[in-house]
């Protein structure tokens, strides 16, 4: 407002609606009406230059002849480009050079007999998406002048929507494992049952024994998938108390040795005793490593090292340091592609004949629960390293 005023008395030539009111042909006291009448509009003005400003949409707006006419603060944010005094004016395909796919819609702007009403675009550099309208500018005479593009940054809704559906479907599928694996659990319990019975009644029968052996070790490995998925899909609930790491990783290789096939594999434990206490779940944590160890042993088919070794760190999180412990899993295995490094935590996921896929999953899920971080390293033909890290102290349970 102060600004088009200044600038009507310094350049006399520049408005004619101004001008007039200088060129002294209207009496004084006519001149102050017609402020008084102009006040109004100068109100409003200001007022949709407010709204404009004020928007949570993104407004750019142009000349018939491409050149900027308004734009928002938004706007510039969503571009990504920084504000410049100069830019009202400046042709709109050099203000969004980095935006090809944009000037290509508004440039199409004039031409178009309908108007999008609600398109989406995404702006390459950044990946954002936006959703946006555009429409017309008219003079009183109906004459198209320029035209307008609304938008919104349309990523975080989309990646909102996308989770929320991820979860739905998660939920669903949930359900019906931890139904389906209810259900399956007494049968093949009743099966375990009543070979060992058929087995000790036919004792004198060494081929049929060889078979009930055989039936009770498959239902033995159908009951331990079982176990799986409902340990997969049972929501998490942590029985926090000081707890060794080291003592977790023990008991872990203890119970893999028992459980794996034997073969000629050394497991090499490098656990120091000044490793602090964690806050965590004692039999969730032998779980984790359990899993863990249980992948190591396998993909070595028998044969090689594993070193599982743990040590205090701090771990950045941006606020001053956390204490953790860092346990890495390597083994000499044939290790994984990127691809396939990339899809191991998806539940259900293996490569197995006889896996569940479900392993790295429970992994991830008690990891998250203590608010730790994990990552891989893998390559074909190098083995794979596993790296747990674990907060001393959960966030939430502030310290
Ligand atoms: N240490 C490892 N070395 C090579 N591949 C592995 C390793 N750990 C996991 N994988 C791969 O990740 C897949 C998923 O593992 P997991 O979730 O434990 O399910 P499962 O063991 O039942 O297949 C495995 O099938 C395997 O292909
Ligand atoms: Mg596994």
């Amino acid at each position: 407002m102060t600004k088009s005023r200044r600038r009507a008395r310094r350049t006399p030539g520049g408005r004619p609606g101004l001008r007039r009111l200088d060129d002294g042909r209207r009496a004084r006291g006519s001149a102050t009406r017609e402020a008084a009448r102009r006040a109004p509009r100068a109100r409003d003005e200001a007022f949709f230059r407010y709204l404009v400003a004020g928007m949570r949409n993104g407004v750019l707006a142009f000349t018939r002849d491409g050149r900027l006419a308004l734009i928002n603060d938004e706007a510039y944010r969503i571009f990504d480009i920084a504000p410049r005094r100069d830019d009202l004016g400046r042709p709109v395909a050099e203000l969004l050079q980095q935006h090809p796919e944009v000037v290509r819609v508004l440039h199409s702007v004039f031409d178009l007999h309908l108007l999008p009403n609600r398109a989406e675009l995404r702006l390459r550099p950044s990946g954002k998406v936006i959703g946006y309208t555009l429409g017309l500018v008219r003079d009183d005479a109906g004459e198209v002048i320029g035209a307008a593009m609304f938008f919104k940054d349309l990523t975080r809704v989309e990646q909102l929507e996308e989770r929320e559906r991820l979860r739905d479907r998660l939920a669903a599928v949930g359900e019906m494992a931890a139904a389906i694996a209810h259900e399956v659990k007494n049968p093949l319990a009743g099966i375990e049952v009543m070979a060992g019975l058929l087995r000790r009644k036919i004792a004198d029968a060494p081929d049929v024994q060889t078979v009930l052996t055989d039936i009770i070790t498959e239902a033995k490995m159908a009951n331990a998938i079982v176990q799986e998925v409902l340990e997969f899909v049972r929501p998490i609930r942590l029985q926090v108390e000081r707890t060794s790491v080291g003592e977790a990783v023990q008991s872990a290789i203890q119970l893999t040795e028992t459980k794996a096939r034997r073969g000629d594999i050394t497991v090499d434990a490098r656990l120091p005793a000044s490793l602090p206490l964690i806050h965590g779940d004692r039999y969730q944590l032998t779980q984790l490593f359990t899993n863990l160890l249980t992948n190591a042993y396998e993909a070595m088919e028998g044969r090689g090292r594993i070193t599982i070794s743990a040590a205090g760190v701090s771990i950045d999180d941006g606020a001053d340091g956390r204490e953790a412990v860092l346990v890495e899993v390597a083994d000499q295995g044939p290790g994984m592609s990127a691809e396939l490094a990339e899809r191991v935590f998806k539940p259900f996921f293996t490569t197995k004949s006889q896996g569940s896929g479900l392993g790295l999953a429970i992994v991830r899920k008690i990891v998250d629960a203590h608010d730790g971080s994990i990552d891989l390293q893998t390559a074909p033909g190098h083995g794979t390293t596993i790296r747990v890290t674990l907060p001393v102290t959960a966030l939430d349970e502030g310290h």
